[in-house]
């Protein structure tokens, strides 16, 4: 897959090196967003470590993270209100816009009809959203 290609990439970069167990995880961090479980199988293998040992400095370090830090929300509606004022097009546009970065999901009316596209953020609520708008929501997210 490519994550094991980056993977590989990354130890063999740092391999013949002094001390590469941290310039790696460094890398592994910055490229996947956390140091997955395969991750730690492969460079302990890689660098003739056990995985206890990789583990250990992965769980000593704050930088390290082990899962992927969850993404920010937003929810937009898109019940029959808000789709006649186009949040359809909205909800696409706003997948593009978050690029991965936000999750968009989809709720049913937030009782905000007459001024829609709405959407939710947090506790928020947020109307007459137009692209602009929803592109501001989505950079303060991110
Ligand atoms: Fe969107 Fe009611 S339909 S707020």
């Amino acid at each position: 897959t490519d994550a094991n290609a980056q993977l590989d990439a990354i130890i063999a970069a740092h391999q013949g090196r002094e001390g590469p167990l941290l310039p790696i995880l460094h890398e592994v961090q910055r490229a996947f967003g956390c140091i997955p479980e395969d991750a730690i199988r492969h460079i302990a293998h890689a660098l003739n470590l056990s995985r206890a040992e990789v583990s250990g400095v992965v769980g000593f370090y704050h930088d390290f993270r082990r899962a992927p830090e969850p993404l920010p929300v937003i929810k937009l509606c898109r019940a029959e209100a808000c789709q006649a004022r186009g949040s359809d097009a909205l909800a696409r546009w706003a997948e593009e816009a978050a690029a991965g970065r936000v999750a968009i999901e989809t709720v049913y009316c937030l009782g905000l009809c007459s001024v829609g596209p709405s959407a939710m953020v947090g506790s928020e609520v947020h109307a007459r959203l137009d692209p602009a708008a929803l592109d501001q929501l989505i950079e303060r997210a991110a």
